[in-house]
């Protein structure tokens, strides 16, 4: 594994490999043995918002020995219309790895073919693959297992978090379930490709009958803030709330936040599940720390 572009482009030994290494990485915290980014520096270029994302990746280079060099997309040449691949290029000769977080997937996808430094996607329109490995290290700490597992995902069914959970699925092959109005399911093409286990339905209900986890995300994702009041209406009945968590006693609720709350989410409900929601969000800095831990290892093993 040389980058984190996606889930789709890991294989199921690549995801259990980084989750492996979270957990002595989170119980190492503060005594690392070593400290892999040593004299290294890491950009963080970002063209979007970000709270847990930035945070929790300076917080893990400066924590592996990094410096983090945080750039706003808009305030380097970037966000003046210089191409990506020349960007890359440069950053690729002064700096040692890099966190984009942008809108396509293939600008993060040509970064890393024209820098030739580790690059890890931070987030694009199509996937979220730090979230997806942080959340499934802490469905695995929550149950132990994720043997078994079924997870059920209630709202915008066709967003980056939504298609990153579809790939996870479908390279462990655990069963999910996407709960989404018409127009906010993942195309065909997309289930067909992935394969795997996955269903999609409009009924929430269905969804959640028997499922171990309830997950949901924002209704309007960055970048879709002109459809914002269609969005609201279109998918006002896919909330999760306490009559959904009836449909399955004991499943966690997840949100990869920011959250909010009465519209994807009840107050109640997030609240009452505030412990598991903000160890998904602690568990960003443990996951991506052991991430780019391997990639350099992947790297030094060429
Ligand atoms: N979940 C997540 O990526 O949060 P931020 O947008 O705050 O980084
Ligand atoms: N789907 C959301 C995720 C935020 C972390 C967005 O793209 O805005």
């Amino acid at each position: 594994m040389k980058n984190l572009l996606s889930i789709e482009s890991l294989s199921r030994d690549e995801i259990l490999a980084v989750l492996a290494d979270t957990a002595a990485m989170k119980s190492s915290r503060g005594h690392h043995a070593s400290h892999p980014l040593r004299h290294q520096c890491w950009a963080l270029i970002f063209s979007k918002s970000s709270t847990r994302t930035r945070v929790s990746f300076e917080v893990g280079i400066r924590e592996l020995g990094g410096d983090p060099m945080f750039l706003a997309a808009a305030d380097i040449q970037l966000g003046r219309g210089e191409p990506i691949k020349d960007t890359a290029r440069v950053m690729g000769l002064m700096l040692h790895g890099a966190v984009i977080r942008t809108f396509a997937q293939k600008d993060v996808e040509d970064f890393a073919e024209f820098s030739g430094i580790p690059t890890i996607n931070a987030l694009t329109d199509e996937e979220h693959p730090c979230q997806i490995l942080a959340d499934l290290f802490t469905i695995r700490e929550s149950r132990g297992s994720l043997d078994g597992l079924k997870v059920a995902f209630i709202g915008d069914g066709d967003c980056n978090v939504s298609r990153s959970w579809i790939w996870a699925a479908a390279r462990l092959g655990f069963e999910l379930v996407i709960a989404a109005p018409k127009k906010y399911q993942p195309c065909p093409e997309l289930l067909a490709r992935a394969g795997g286990s996955i269903h999609v339905t409009d009924d929430i209900h269905e969804a959640a009958k028997g499922s171990h986890v309830l997950y949901t995300d924002v209704w309007v994702s960055m970048g879709k803030e002109e459809e914002a009041a269609y969005r609201l209406a279109q998918l006002a009945g896919y909330q999760i709330n306490a009559l959904l968590c009836a449909a399955s006693p004991g499943a966690l609720v997840m949100h990869c936040l920011p959250a909010y709350r009465g519209k994807e989410i009840d107050d109640a409900t997030f609240e009452a599940h505030a412990d598991t929601i903000f160890r998904q969000a602690e568990n960003r800095l443990h996951t991506q720390k052991a991430l780019m831990a391997l990639l350099l290892d992947a790297r030094r093993a060429m």
